[in-house]
């Protein structure tokens, strides 16, 4: 008999629960011993105190299309992993404890970067560990695709838009704010995905200037909207020579705003247009999955299953050229898969005729 737990990490994301049901379906269509699945509720947080609930073949079904984790997601942040929780708690130890307690043969995480640092620790602490790449931001290191980006593009997109119809009808300047605090993937594929004007990402830090030349040009061009799609984590040329604690204060001085309205702000006084910001927020993770992405996180699970079932643990999961393989997570664990001034994807949106705010 195989005992595998199973527990979903960090922020949600479209198809976790497509996900899961790969592992569950890979496990029960392909077992050659009986296999018990045990889903551990809210995360991390789960596995430190012991909630967790057995789960059978019909808590799979009818979920492929279901947005958000049937187990629950919580935070535990890798830099206090190591620190005891309020009551004194070894989380650390906790986890290890409590995994021995269900008796488990192996453990089955899903997360994105933070996440698979822990699942990386827990490895290295003996667990037998596999993992799946989840994230909207779409930034782990060693897999092409992490499912919920997709999703999150298509959903991004439509927002936009709606946004160009008011946009075109008030002759106005749009900023349209996109998650991703590191890393602008997510920003850059919807900004061509909606033909925007500019597209700000925090690889490639913006001057002012530049963005304000190219809007007036665009308006004196007979452009009667332009619009910026903007990270949640973007960076002025000036801010990236800023310390950390420099670039703190200056943001607390300007009241903490958030990436659009500090844009807004910044050019609203030298642009001939009419400019209104929009954060897309949290909608960009919520709902039912894209087709795409139900068809690769089923993909990522089954593999994870075919990995559970011979035993190979310490890896995570990938996409590598539209294939499906296995990494091992000491190769991806601390890493982040950033967006790079020389990648393709920029010097086409460039030759597209978009404006990167350099
Ligand atoms: O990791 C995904 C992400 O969506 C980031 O792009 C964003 O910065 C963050 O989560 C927001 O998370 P929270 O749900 O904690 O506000």
């Amino acid at each position: 008999m195989q005992r595998i737990g199973i527990l979903t990490s960090g922020g949600d994301c479209q198809a976790l629960n497509g996900a899961m049901r790969g592992v569950a379906k890979g496990l029960y269509t392909n077992r050659k011993e009986k296999v018990e699945i045990y889903g551990i509720e809210d995360g991390y947080s789960g596995l430190i105190y012991g909630r967790y609930k057995k789960m059978n073949e019909s808590d799979f079904e009818n979920i492929l299309n279901l947005g958000g984790t049937i187990l629950g997601s919580s935070r535990q942040p890798f830099k206090t992993i190591n620190e005891p929780d309020e009551k004194g708690t070894n989380k650390v130890k906790a986890m290890i404890e409590n995994y021995k307690n269900m008796q488990l043969d192996a453990l089955v995480i899903l997360g994105g970067n933070g996440s698979h640092k822990t699942a990386n620790l827990l490895s290295e602490s003996g667990l037998n560990i596999v993992t799946l790449p989840k994230t909207i931001d779409n930034d782990i290191f060693g897999t092409e695709m992490t499912f919920g980006f997709a999703s999150a593009v298509d959903i991004a997109t439509e927002y936009i838009d709606r946004i160009r119809t008011t946009a075109a009808s008030h002759k106005r300047i749009f900023i349209i704010e996109v998650m991703g605090n590191k890393a602008g993937w997510l920003t850059l594929n919807t900004g061509i995905a909606a033909g925007a004007d500019i597209i700000v990402i925090p690889e490639i830090p913006y001057d002012t200037k530049t963005i304000v030349q190219v809007i007036n040009k665009k308006i004196e061009q007979g452009q009667k909207t332009v619009i910026l799609v903007v990270a949640e984590g973007i960076i002025s040329k000036e801010e990236s020579r800023m310390g950390k604690k420099e670039l703190k204060e200056k943001r607390n001085k300007e009241g903490n705003l958030s990436s659009s309205f500090r844009m807004e702000q910044e050019i609203k006084q030298k642009v001939n247009l009419e400019v209104r910001s929009s954060v897309i927020g949290h909608i960009q993770r919520g709902g039912n999955p894209s087709a795409y992405d139900r068809i690769l996180s089923s993909r990522l699970g089954v593999k994870c299953a075919e990995l559970l079932l011979k035993k190979e643990y310490g890896k995570m999961v990938v996409m590598i050229h539209n294939n499906i393989r296995a990494i091992p997570l000491s190769e991806t664990a601390g890493k982040k898969k950033v967006i790079k001034p020389e990648d393709e994807i920029v010097q086409e949106a460039k030759k597209l005729g978009i404006c990167l705010g350099e």
